[in-house]
């Protein structure tokens, strides 16, 4: 008997490789490799010190070009975050200027420290202007960048992906783009080459953000580019999915608690045909 035609067979086939971005022409020449995280697999979980090492790079290398919209100061210390103090987040935010809601009684709008309930500045007035500075090349908002990159592994690692549900692409391919240039000296163009970047032949116009010793740890990590990078890569998966640890806990639960009901079910039917002659 013939149960699938060749027909449905591809109909699955396309279904699977759009659902694992496999489709996607720019990503498929890229080979993107898997990294370790602590985030990964049903148990993954944010480790506050690499947390706070990556913000501390945010802060200190990225945040001069890159936006993070998304985030309010006070959000660093959210159950599962950074693991800041309120008193720690107060002084963090004091750091920053913004401009408040409200215009003053002349009607001007000004600046003032920010408080904890406001968001993360912005590094330039509009898009035009980070344009400006940036040789015509925009610094996209990395609030939700680790989660918007979904380059897959490529044949045949994404079917392996699939069945294992491994999701983490969006940080190996930041690993790639930030591990992967080719040199810190500018083109002729003033732009540079990174081999994990998906832009065509690798061209990009940010120079290399990280190397060895770019941003000095106080708690004794060594200060290698790919522990900057792995640091910066968790931070940024932290804002894009603040609530990874509690779905993958509920989600665990979930499935303990589905295993637990698979087997009252099977004792119940037991005992409900016990007696029930064949
Ligand atoms: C001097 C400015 C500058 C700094 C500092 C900087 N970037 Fe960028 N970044 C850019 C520009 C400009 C682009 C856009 C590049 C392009 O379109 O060619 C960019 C693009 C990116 C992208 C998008 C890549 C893609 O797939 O589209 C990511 C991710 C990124 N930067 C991460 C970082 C991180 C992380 C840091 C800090 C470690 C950082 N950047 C520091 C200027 C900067």
């Amino acid at each position: 008997m013939k149960i699938l035609s060749k027909n449905t067979l591809a109909a699955l086939a396309v279904v699977v490789m759009t659902a694992t971005g496999a489709g996607n022409a720019n990503a498929s020449e890229l080979k993107v490799e898997k990294q370790e995280w602590t985030f990964a697999g049903p148990f993954g979980y944010f480790d506050d010190a690499q947390l706070q090492r990556g913000f501390q790079i945010y802060k200190e290398v990225c945040s001069a070009c890159h936006g993070l919209s998304r985030v309010a100061f006070r959000n660093l210390g959210d159950k599962g975050a950074l693991g800041y103090s309120e008193d720690q987040i107060k002084a963090l935010a004091a750091e920053y200027e913004v401009t408040d809601a409200q215009p003053d009684e002349e009607g001007e709008m000004f600046d003032r420290a920010a408080k904890p309930f406001d968001y993360f500045p912005s590094p330039f007035a509009n898009d035009n202007a980070a344009r400006a500075s940036n040789s015509g090349a925009l610094p996209p908002d990395l609030s939700l960048m680790a989660k918007s990159r979904a380059v897959g592994r490529g044949f045949p690692l994404f079917i392996v992906d699939a069945f294992t549900m491994y999701q983490e692409h969006g940080p190996d391919y930041l690993y790639g783009l930030l591990t992967g240039y080719e040199s810190d000296e500018p083109n002729d163009d003033g732009k540079y080459i990174s081999h994990g970047y998906l832009g065509k032949d690798g061209i990009i116009a940010m120079a290399p953000p990280l190397a060895d010793e770019t941003v000095e740890y106080t708690d004794g990590t060594p200060a290698t580019l790919e522990q900057h990078s792995k640091d910066v890569i968790s931070f940024l998966m932290w804002t894009a999915e603040p609530k990874l640890e509690e779905r993958k806990q509920l989600g665990f639960k979930v499935i303990l608690f589905l295993i637990l009901f698979a087997g009252l079910l099977y004792l119940t039917k037991r005992k409900v045909w016990a007696n029930i002659e064949h």
